[in-house]
């Protein structure tokens, strides 16, 4: 039996079943429609406008795409399963609408360019609204930060008690990190925000086209110069997930530290009831299950950043249909991203620092003894020389079972005899915290300056 599909040109027998439905990809990228059909309108717009149809035509198309659009929007036309992609349905409906004018709608025109044109505008969309819900987390935290920027807590190298840190000027650090994937995610959008159509199959065209007529109308910033390149570039696909990547190690990272906090062992935080789950055979259980599934589901999207990678590696230029795989990757690291940022921007308001538990683990690591060492360097010691009399102080303390607060001055004279009442002030947790104004140190001050960027960055 003859084929009666569009591209059915010369061959003479139909496709096979499973072959179709190997090759079908409509199931991933229906979600474009409407790119699908406000591309096309501009694509049918810039035809009359040409000439390359009649005004009148461009007209009836462009109608006849508008009443699909809305359509499928209010339910009225479901989205055919059975078809080939989003690009044939659309284009079937055409023309079983409006007859054989809607044949017209392809001139100049080849689907590698219009998946491609489809593609960008709908990630262009998606970047935009990552970047808003990346917005609400950094802003959330900076919330948190300031409540919480008197807390002292541990701050840790190699998971060992350091230094006290204020708990704002910790989170904090997540801000910075969520302001460079804004970044990373705006810079994406903007190299995206190129319009490939009118490169065609991959040659351009004979016809009078003006490709700069359709990019304006659908609002690209500029078009592709060659056109092999305009249908075969997926860098758009691979640099959103890549930054997509990023933004999900920070925010497994993040993860990981929510889920450290909130054990038995730490208890430096509460997540809210809403946001955590019991164990159905443990009652005492408060399991971290949202932050567990955000650590979790970054692998996926690394996945994601691997398929798409390998996928282009080895591909000879221009379109190949392996470039269909393309939307499977980035589409779920976007439902991904966004799904954990909208779980995040629910669980961060509601998380509860418990400032006591926090000064406890700061009180028991002896993480002022690189003040004690500095006490003695302003007092004329080297700090080499300092430091060892500070480790012997510390080694006594743990024979003792002691911490640095509880020696007196005459124990503390065995070591020197710079030691004066004011070593007690030098080592006091919260002035260790205070005395460190450095710009991006721990000191209250320098944590509400970071909030206040983040803040004024973010308006
Ligand atoms: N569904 C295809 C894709 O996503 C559209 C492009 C098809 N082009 C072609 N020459 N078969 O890549």
């Amino acid at each position: 039996m003859a084929s009666n599909k569009m591209w059915a040109g010369r061959s003479e027998t139909a496709t096979a079943k499973i072959a179709d439905d190997f090759n079908s990809s409509i199931a991933v990228d229906c979600r474009m429609f409407k790119e699908d059909i406000t591309g096309s309108m501009a694509h049918a717009a810039m035809l009359g406008a040409k000439g390359i149809i009649k005004p009148n035509e461009a007209d009836e198309i462009i109608a006849g795409l508008e009443g699909i659009l809305s359509d499928i929007q209010s339910g009225a036309l479901p989205i055919d399963m059975e078809a080939e992609d989003i690009h044939m349905f659309v284009e079937a409906v055409l023309t079983e609408r409006i007859g054989d004018v809607g044949k017209k709608l392809h001139t100049a025109r080849s689907r590698n360019d219009q998946v491609a044109l489809d593609t960008r505008m709908y990630l262009r969309a998606q970047a935009n609204e990552i970047i808003a819900l990346t917005r609400t987390l950094a802003l959330a935290i900076a919330d948190k930060a300031e409540e919480y920027k008197e807390y002292i807590v541990p701050g840790y190298t190699h998971l060992q008690r350091a230094q006290p840190i204020s708990f704002g000027h910790h989170l904090m650090a997540y801000a910075m990190m969520l302001l460079r994937d804004i970044e990373r995610l705006k810079d994406a959008r903007r190299r995206m925000n190129v319009s490939p159509i009118g490169s065609c199959a991959l040659a351009g065209t004979t016809y009078d086209t003006d490709r700069y007529f359709e990019a304006e109308k659908l609002g690209f910033d500029s078009i592709c110069l060659n056109s092999i390149d305009g249908v075969s570039d997926r860098d758009f696909c691979a640099e959103l997930i890549s930054a997509i990547a990023i933004e999900m190690m920070h925010l497994s990272r993040f993860s990981e530290e929510l889920i450290l906090w909130s054990s038995w062992e730490f208890k430096f935080i509460e997540l809210s009831d809403e946001y955590t789950t019991g164990s159905s055979i443990m009652p005492q259980k408060k399991n971290p299950d949202m932050a567990e599934l955000i650590r979790g589901k970054t692998g996926r999207v690394y996945g994601d950043l691997m398929g798409i990678l390998t996928v282009l590696k080895g591909l000879p230029l221009a379109y190949n249909k392996d470039m269909q795989e393309d939307k499977e990757s980035v589409f779920d690291a976007v439902d991904t991203v966004k799904m954990c940022l909208e779980v995040a921007n629910g669980m961060i308001p509601g998380m509860k620092a418990k400032r006591e538990n926090m000064l406890k683990a700061a009180g028991e690591g002896f993480i002022n003894a690189t003040d004690l060492a500095d006490y003695l360097v302003v007092k004329g010691l080297p700090f080499r020389s300092a430091y060892k009399i500070s480790g012997r102080i510390v080694a006594r303390c743990i024979a003792e079972g002691k911490i640095l607060e509880n020696l007196s001055l005459e124990e503390y004279k065995e070591y020197s005899v710079l030691f004066e009442n004011d070593l007690y002030e030098a080592i006091n947790l919260r002035n260790c915290m205070e005395k460190r104004t450095s710009v991006g140190g721990t000191s209250i001050a320098s944590v509400q300056m970071q909030v206040d960027y983040v803040r004024e960055t973010l308006k």
